[in-house]
């Protein structure tokens, strides 16, 4: 019971934080509605675009929240992360495997067929990203400007999946937010998949003791994990973040 309520508190800080996180842009000034007298239909259209998309693919739902987290670590929320062109953040590696933007740009053209120039693509953006969350709904404040650049020497802050607990703290610090943030936020990974790659590492070979795995893990997690990635599988083999969920942004 108290675990159940544990989770269920857990749950509501993340879409908490996930509407901060929502606001974190570079102007100030949003608000929820902010296109209510001049493009009511946005945030329908983006719901509508961003459905259709998921029904052909569902794993672009968690592919365009992760883009969302990947454009507002770097200058705000500002979709900087969805500029093309040599040298911007979306050819960093960390933004390498990063998908989605073909649902944007569709959602972007069909705002823009109804109301032309007025909606900001960081909006859209962070539209989207809360309707792919499949399973519960925020409201999102509206209202950000657009960013103008975009350097992919500026993705070096994104968080590694190498990074030690205290550089992922720095790196979080550097936007107010504290440890209770960050742990919070990362339960954006109960919806998705992640290739083995990025833990099967510390699975074999990593350590003298604990079976060869990493002894921070716990062993029966090991053997779990070991049975999802095994040791000479491909470690581009996509494996679900919160198994029997894949698709669903739940406690
Ligand atoms: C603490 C820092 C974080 C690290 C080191 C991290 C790392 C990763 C890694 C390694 C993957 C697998 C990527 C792949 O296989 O292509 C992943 C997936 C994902 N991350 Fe994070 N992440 C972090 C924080 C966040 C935050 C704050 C959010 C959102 C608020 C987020 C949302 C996601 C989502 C939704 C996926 C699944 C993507 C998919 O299925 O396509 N992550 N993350």
């Amino acid at each position: 019971m108290m675990e159940g309520n544990y989770s269920k508190n857990k749950f509501f800080l993340v879409l908490a934080l996930l509407n901060m996180a929502a606001t974190l842009v570079k102007g100030q000034g949003t608000r929820v509605g902010f296109y209510s007298t001049s493009c009511p239909l946005v945030e329908s259209i983006v719901s509508s675009t961003v459905q259709s998309h998921l029904q052909s693919d569902p794993s672009l739902g968690p592919a365009i929240l992760k883009m969302h987290f990947h454009d507002c670590f770097v200058h705000g929320c500002d979709a900087s992360i969805l500029i093309n062109g040599p040298d911007t953040e979306k050819t960093a590696p960390p933004n390498l495997g990063v998908r989605g933007s073909e649902v944007t740009d569709d959602a972007k053209a069909q705002v823009e067929a109804t109301c032309p120039g007025v909606v900001s693509c960081a909006d859209i953006l962070a539209l989207a990203a809360r309707d792919a969350a499949k399973g519960q709904k925020w409201d999102v404040p509206t209202g950000r400007r657009d960013g103008k650049v975009s350097l992919a020497s500026d993705a070096d802050n994104l968080p590694a999946f190498t990074d030690p607990i205290e550089e992922l703290r720095r790196k979080f610090a550097a936007f107010g937010l504290n440890a209770r943030d960050l742990v919070t936020l990362v339960g954006a990974h109960t919806i998705g998949t992640t290739a083995c790659e990025f833990f099967s590492y510390r699975l074999f070979n990593f350590s003298a003791t604990s079976n060869g795995a990493d002894p921070s893990i716990n062993p029966d997690f090991v053997s779990q994990l070991r049975t999802l990635c095994p040791s000479n599988e491909d470690g581009t083999r996509r494996v679900a973040l919160d198994t029997d969920s894949v698709d669903s942004f739940d406690a």
